[in-house]
This record gives structure tokens, C-alpha cells and sequence, in this order.
């Protein structure tokens, strides 16, 4: 497994950054490191998180930019100087457009709070997520990780696990019990087969490689 510098987007609680940060302190991630957690929102606590760590933070807030270009460019921009291997949004909520998506081809990776391809796409994000499967009523939902290209939520899947939705749920409930027995399972399984390079992309699908050895 070769060494690679992970950056990590963030905009609110940082639960993902963490369960990645907690994968690395055990020793799952060989020499990868989280070296840089950038977040779209000054007060998210996924920054006092990435501090608690030691590791580097900034903040780059949409509305200082005059454009979503120009604050995707200042995103990648950011990304290259941190000379980055594998971008991770975790929970990152602000529109970044295809300037950074073609800087890092299949080096970013999303989590997503549903089984794709339901609740994705433009609009679909936290809590709205839950919302309209609750509203479907569907009876199992889950999380998805998948690389992230310029059409939203529609990258190659890498992995997913679904949740059982129960009668009295709400969107909080839900929530909760897909980033409990989903997300923080997926999320550092997800980067350390990539740190290991056991993803490979054909024909718009993933092949997870088995470990060498
Ligand atoms: C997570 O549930 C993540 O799947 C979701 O936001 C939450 C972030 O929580 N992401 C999306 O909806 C992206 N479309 P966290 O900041 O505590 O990791």
C-alpha cells in the first residue's frame, strides 16, 4: 500500500472525517494520512475535529467567491498545493463544479445517505435525504460511497449497505441509524481499499481487487 496524502471536505458534524481519523490511528490506512480537511463552513465542529488531530484546516466559504467556478477553482486550487492522492467529501454540502472533478479523475470519493440510485441527485443532501424515503416509504435505505464525476451523485459505486427503516422513524431517527450502522462502516472501508489501490474503474463500474497475499 503506498502512501497517500487524503484530503477530506467537510461542512457540518465531521462523524465521517472522524470514523476515517479513527481508521488511520488504528493502523488500517498504513501510511496514508488525512493532511489537509477543508470545510465549506466556519463554525462546522468537523473542524475543532480535524484539530483535536493536529491536522491542517481551511475554510473556503462559498460566498466570498463570486461564482461556483471561481470557488471551485480556489477548491482545487487548494487541493492541488496539498498535493492530494484521494479526496474525500464527507458531508461536504456546497456545489463544486467540474473544474475539480477533472483535476482529480476517480480521486474523489462521496457518501451518500441512500442507496444510489434513490434520493440522489441536485437537492438531495442531509436530512432531505431521509425525508423523501420516509415519504416513499421505503422499507430498507442505507449509504452508498462512490468516485464523484461531474454528474451529480452518478459516479461508479464502490460500496453500499443497506439499513432497515422502521414504522416510527423520522428523518432524524434515520439518519442517525444509517450513519451508525452504515456510513461509519462504508466511509474508512472505502478509503482504505483505495489507499491499498483495490478499486478499479471499467465500463463505469468498480471491481474491488482481493488482498494481495
Ligand atoms: C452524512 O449523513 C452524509 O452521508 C451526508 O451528510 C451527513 C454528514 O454528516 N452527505 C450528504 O447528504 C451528501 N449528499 P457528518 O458531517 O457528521 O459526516
Amino acid at each position: 500500500m503506498s502512501k497517500k496524502n487524503i484530503a477530506v471536505l467537510v461542512s457540518g458534524g465531521g462523524t465521517n472525517l472522524q470514523s476515517i481519523l479513527d481508521a488511520q490511528d488504528r493502523g488500517e490506512l498504513g501510511e496514508s494520512r488525512v493532511t489537509l480537511v477543508i470545510s465549506s463552513n466556519p463554525d462546522a465542529y468537523a473542524l475543532t475535529r480535524a484539530a483535536n488531530h493536529g491536522v491542517p484546516t481551511q475554510v473556503l466559504v462559498r460566498k466570498d467567491y463570486p461564482d461556483i467556478a471561481a470557488y471551485s477553482a480556489a477548491i482545487r486550487d487548494a487541493l492541488l498545493a496539498a498535493k492530494a492522492d484521494l479526496v474525500v467529501l464527507a458531508g461536504f454540502m456546497t456545489i463544486i463544479d467540474e473544474q475539480v472533478f477533472e483535476a482529480f479523475p476517480y480521486k474523489i470519493i462521496n457518501i451518500h445517505p441512500a442507496l444510489i440510485p434513490s434520493f440522489c441527485g441536485k437537492g438531495y443532501y442531509g436530512l432531505r435525504v431521509h425525508e423523501a424515503a420516509l415519504k416513499k416509504g421505503v422499507k430498507i435505505s442505507g449509504a452508498t460511497v462512490h468516485f464523484v464525476i461531474p454528474e451529480c451523485d452518478a459516479g461508479p459505486i464502490i460500496l453500499q449497505k443497506a439499513v432497515p427503516v422502521r414504522d416510527d422513524d423520522t428523518p432524524e431517527t434515520l439518519q442517525k441509524r444509517i450513519m451508525a450502522e452504515a456510513e461509519s462502516e462504508l466511509m474508512p472501508k472505502a478509503v482504505r481499499l483505495f489507499c491499498e489501490d483495490r478499486i478499479v474503474v471499467k465500463d463505469g463500474k468498480t471491481i474491488i481487487k482481493k488482498q494481495e497475499g
